[in-house]
């Protein structure tokens, strides 16, 4: 038994140390149903490299609890939500992994050791950490202004936990874990990135080479613009539209949609850069000439925003169609997806 022991982590050992392919670790807070600025933003590039690498898919219930520790009901059923958006858009966890964080304790773990091979101060220097702590410090009433020192803030605003703020490296545990190589990511998780490289580097000098330094993969859609014309889609702003939507919620959510404000009739001639509507357009509607000839209309003043706005709903429902149908399908086979 003590051979076959050893035969076996021995093996373990040269699989972990020798993937058979480049390995990818990627991820979500699972704190409400997915939309389609994840599609664009992620879901679209985690579904071309699902079949290159081995990926592992991770739904970071414990980093949720930074955002709602006082609701872990909701975090439940955002856990089913987003395996269930996984299932409807095609990832497929029989050649890859989808992992709950809880369920592997050993993330919690390598999160309290790494979080020793870090200083407070560079962690403090996280552009992303500050902007978000400053945001929550802007909730409790408080201006948040992402240039100021975060120290601040943590002053400021009682919202910022030790466990929210040490999430960058709770992170750098969810990639070091399964010896992450490639991390698809968008903009805002590029400093995550940088900052488990740094992690890596310390601990491998310390105790020799364990982790692969990972690099971020950047997606081809950096944000998407909220329906009401807001920089990013997002739930907290109201204005997304899910992937479980149903069509007539769609055609609600376009119709409301904002266009160019700058123009008052549909004889004035249209702005078609920066107009949402447009580049909801240019993403999900595959005619490309009924696309070019909108804008063309909308830019000679011969089109109404109520015709673009019409032909878009269309576009965004055939996409979503084919979703919805497999979301169905697991939706009525809770066993299976659990
Ligand atoms: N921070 C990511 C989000 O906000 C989720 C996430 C957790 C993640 N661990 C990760 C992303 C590791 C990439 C790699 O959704």
């Amino acid at each position: 038994r003590a051979i076959m022991d050893e035969s076996v982590s021995l093996q373990r050992e040269f699989w972990i140390m020798n993937p058979p392919k480049k390995r990818i670790l990627t991820g979500v807070r699972p704190t409400g149903p997915l939309h389609l600025g994840h599609y664009v933003g992620a879901l679209e590039n985690w579904l071309k490299l699902q079949r290159e690498y081995e990926c592992f898919f991770l739904i970071a219930d414990y980093q949720a609890l930074g955002d709602y520790v006082d609701d872990t009901q909701r975090i439940r059923n955002s856990v089913v939500e987003v395996a269930l958006d996984w299932l409807a858009v095609g990832l497929d966890p029989e050649e890859n992994s989808f992992v709950i964080q809880s369920y592997i304790p050993e993330h919690a773990e390598l999160t309290m050791l790494l979080s020793m091979l870090i200083s407070l101060n560079r962690l403090q220097r996280n552009p992303t950490l500050k902007k978000e702590m400053a945001d929550l410090g802007e909730v409790k009433g408080q201006k948040g202004n992402s240039s100021e020192p975060v120290t601040k803030f943590i002053e400021a605003s009682d919202k910022v936990t030790v466990g929210f703020f040490n999430y960058p490296v709770s992170q750098a545990a969810d990639i070091l874990l399964p010896q992450g190589n490639l991390v698809p990511v968008g903009e805002d998780q590029l400093p995550h990135i940088e900052l488990t490289r740094e992690i890596a580097s310390r601990f491998n000098r310390i105790y020799g080479h364990t982790f692969p330094l990972p690099e971020a993969l950047k997606g081809r859609v950096p944000r998407l613009v909220g329906t009401d014309g807001s920089e990013k889609m997002s739930k907290s702003r109201g204005n997304v539209i899910q992937l479980k939507d149903d069509s007539e919620t769609v055609r609600q959510a376009v119709m409301r949609m904002f266009t160019d404000p700058t123009r008052k009739t549909a004889t004035d001639p249209g702005h078609v850069e920066g107009n949402p509507v447009f580049e909801y357009h240019d993403l999900f509607n595959p005619n490309t000439a009924e696309v070019s000839e909108l804008k063309d209309r909308y830019v000679k003043g011969q089109v109404g925003d109520v015709e673009v706005k019409q032909k878009l709903v269309v576009a965004i429902n055939n996409f979503l169609n084919p979703i919805r149908e497999k979301r169905a399908y697991f939706e009525a086979r809770p066993n299976l997806v659990r």
